[in-house]
């Protein structure tokens, strides 16, 4: 039989979290204090794709940066995707960022700049999907829309200790938490629910002593509150081997614009040798001569796979190279060329190799 999610027992909890936010909600640079008006949707459009896959602590800085450099939609619209693209270098998963761009020029061209409120209009915005559309509709226009994130996934999983490993289980968390969801501040609502996740319903050593509704939750009744939510066995993750190219002249550093589709696409970037998700790459390098290979000189994790990164150091005096896109980027400056976390590490790890 299916459960009930919408009982009396079930609105206790709701209140019992709203309760507790009102004195413990996490002051954040894109919120606004629980019951108050409601946030600039920029800022919550804005704040829920960084938050995408990303942690707060490493989103606020970058939230910041944007807002001070576009403090509209606007501005942002206006602004060249190179620079935003550059801007977003180091959060990772950068399809979310060429979106972002694109998102921004749909609402000013189409839309009059203001974004719609429905949770079914924002989900046929670029880069929004089921999750954001939610949390949009719901923090920045107050709508009663169901917001189901990781760490709402795992409070609610061991509040009604729901026995269904993901992905399957996510039908059924979703359920309960349309249950505990209330009918007016589901905004404030979902952030409770967020920062109990962030806080005190932690994956590990959850800190059930100070939780508001521990004598309510089904995982803490069994004794088991780190089973939930209940995952599926895990894969190995492939390992690729791919290499890097590392051509420099007097204080310069060769970089290349990755092609337009695929993996960091269109992103400045050291010439490599091809590697993809699927490959290692050739070991072929942009053109002949003598090279110093340095093994393994950095590991960086994908969401499905991790590379291994070789670096090879062209060692001759003359360069000749037919690549038109090639770009001499200062190597004094060459935080500012926005490389992607990966690249970044390998030049991190060469710069400090010379200083050895
Ligand atoms: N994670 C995603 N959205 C969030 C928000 N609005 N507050 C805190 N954590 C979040």
């Amino acid at each position: 039989m299916a459960v009930d999610y919408f009982t009396g027992e079930t609105r206790k909890i709701t209140s019992d979290i709203s309760a507790h936010y009102v004195d413990n909600a996490r002051k954040l640079p894109w919120r606004v204090p629980p019951g108050g008006n409601l946030p600039n949707p920029y800022h919550v459009w804005l704040s829920e794709v960084m938050l995408q896959q990303t942690t707060v602590a490493a989103v606020i800085a970058y939230f910041e940066k944007f807002t001070r450099r576009w403090p509209t939609i606007g501005d942002l619209a206006a602004a060249e995707a190179a620079d935003v693209m550059a801007a977003w270098a180091g959060l990772g998963y950068y399809s979310r960022a060429r979106n972002l761009h694109k998102c921004a020029l749909h609402i000013v061209e189409n839309l009059e700049g203001i974004f719609p409120q429905k949770e079914s209009e924002l989900l046929r915005l670029p880069g929004i999907g089921p999750y954001t559309a939610a949390a949009i509709a719901a923090i920045a226009f107050g709508e009663r829309a169901v917001v189901v994130d990781a760490n709402i996934e795992r409070l609610v999983s061991r509040l009604f200790a729901i026995d269904i490993p993901l992905p399957a289980g996510k039908a059924e968390i979703r359920q309960a938490m349309d249950g505990l969801t209330p009918a007016s501040a589901a905004g404030d609502f979902a952030q409770a629910c967020m920062d109990m996740g962030a806080t005190i319903c932690t994956a590990k050593n959850p800190k059930c002593a100070v939780c508001p509704v521990r004598d309510s939750c089904a995982a803490r009744a069994a004794g088991d509150v780190e089973r939930y939510p209940v995952k599926p066995p895990k894969k190995a993750k492939p390992v690729r081997k791919g290499r890097f190219f590392w051509i420099e002249k007097d204080g310069e550093l060769l970089l290349s614009i990755r092609p337009a589709k695929g993996m960091l696409a269109s992103m400045r970037a050291l010439p490599d040798d091809n590697w993809a998700a699927g490959a290692d790459g050739d070991t072929h390098p942009p053109f002949a001569g003598n090279w110093a290979v340095h093994e393994n000189i950095v590991q960086h994790s994908f969401t499905h796979f991790s590379l291994e990164v070789d670096l090879a150091v062209y060692q001759n005096e003359k360069i000749v190279t037919d690549i038109d896109d090639n770009i001499w980027w200062p190597l004094t400056e060459i935080d500012d060329a926005g490389l992607p976390t990966l690249f970044a590490k390998a030049v991190k790890w060469k710069l400090e190799k010379r200083n050895d």
